[in-house]
Order: C-alpha cells, then structure tokens, then sequence
C-alpha cells in the first residue's frame, strides 16, 4: 500500500511558511518516517533556483505580471518532471508553497484572468495533487512585520492591499476546498505548532 503524503504549506509573506515547514519535517522524523523530500516554490532545481532569482530579484524595466505567471509555471514543471513525480509514490513531500499560491498571487493579488491560470495548469500537466495543504492565514500587517525589511524582494515590497488581495483569496479557497486547512498565524508561534501538529497527527491516524 502507498503509504507517502503530498503535504504543502501556504500562506503570505511572512506567515511563517518556511517556519512551520522544518517543523513538520521534524515532527515526520520524530514519527520515524525519514523519507521526506523538502522543497519550496519556486525552486527547488537549479533551472527553477536561477527562474526563483529572476522573478524575486529583477529590477530596472517593467516586469509583467504574465511574464511572472508564465516564469512560476516553467519553475513549476521543472520542480514537476526533476522532483515531484519521479517520488510521489516513493517519499513523502513537503512543500513551502505550491499551486495554491499562483492562484491566490496572480489572481487574487495580481488580477490575472482565472482560465488563462487554469489553461496552464493543464497545460504543465499538473494533475499532483497534495493530499493536505496547510494555509497559515495572518493579517498582512502581522505578517510584513515579520520581515526583515533590508531583505525584501520585490514581491515583499508590494503594499498591505495587495497582500490583503491575496490572502482573500487564500480564505475563499480555503472555504471551497477540503484539503486546505486553515490555521490562525496570527497566535504566537507555540499556538501555530500546537494546531499543525493536530493536523499533521489526524493526517497520519494518531
Ligand atoms: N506565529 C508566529 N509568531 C511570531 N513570529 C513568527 C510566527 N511564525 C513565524 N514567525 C517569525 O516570522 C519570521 C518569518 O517567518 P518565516 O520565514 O517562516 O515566514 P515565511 O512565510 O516563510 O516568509 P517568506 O514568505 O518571506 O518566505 C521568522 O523570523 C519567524 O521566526
Ligand atoms: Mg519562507
């Protein structure tokens, strides 16, 4: 029987993603399942590390929010064909952001058309679904608060609004969809763990 989970975290900048990731790869070690692969979007090959640069760190002409779309995508079928779909039924995998974020950046934040994001998922061929996503939902102004400002990329530098555009649209996936579960980032970080931890535990039968 397989027994490997797609597990993925979301949630705006600063909620914390990263944070709860190495959590839950240590609570998994701790339950002595040691197989797990570790990503984060977008990334996690050196072809998607090097499209991660460009669409973090590019500045001096204007950066089209399709031309964004488009750069996560490719990243995505990197990170897809290279990692992903060679260990989906080998090792678990636990990913910092997956295809939840396009749509909640591109549409929620960005404005882009839904069926042109629905077009390229099928297009890449992105039937992987994650057996559970944790959304890591916080107030924006919580959250940017946690960022060092000296290292914000550009899209950390984007306002309060935008980011509260994006985590709308977080809520109202999260309300449609059973697999994401939400969780209140804004409590302490002792309070986050307790409520991953109970989700991580009902995932794997404890
Ligand atoms: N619930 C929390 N309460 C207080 N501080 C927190 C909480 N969660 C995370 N932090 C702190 O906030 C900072 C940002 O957290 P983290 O890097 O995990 O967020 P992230 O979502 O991965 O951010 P990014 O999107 O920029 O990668 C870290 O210093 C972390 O220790
Ligand atoms: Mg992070």
């Amino acid at each position: 029987m397989k027994y490997t989970k797609f597990i993925v975290v979301e949630g705006i900048n600063g909620s914390g993603k990263s944070t709860i990731c190495n959590y839950i790869l240590k609570l998994l070690n701790k339950l002595h399942i040691y197989n797990v692969i570790k990503i984060h979007e977008p990334g996690s090959t050196p072809v998607a590390e090097k499209l991660r640069n460009i669409i973090k760190f590019s500045t001096g002409e204007i950066f089209s929010y399709k031309t964004e779309l488009l750069l996560i995508y490719a990243a995505r079928l990197q990170l897809l064909d290279n990692i992903i779909r060679p260990n989906i039924n080998k090792n678990w995998i636990l990913s910092d952001r997956y295809d939840l974020s396009t749509y909640a950046y591109q549409i929620g934040g960005r404005g882009l058309n839904k069926n042109h994001v629905i077009f390229l998922q099928k297009f890449i061929n992105n039937n992987i679904r994650p057996n559970i996503t944790i959304y890591l939902d916080v107030n924006p102004v919580i959250a940017l608060q946690r960022i060092d400002s000296n290292l914000e990329d550009r899209i950390e530098k984007e306002s309060i609004n935008f980011f509260s555009k994006v985590r709308c649209f977080y809520i109202k996936m999260a309300k449609k969809d059973k697999t994401i579960k939400m969780v209140n980032a804004n409590k302490n970080l002792k309070d986050v763990k307790f409520s991953v931890k109970n989700i991580i535990n009902k995932l794997i039968n404890i």
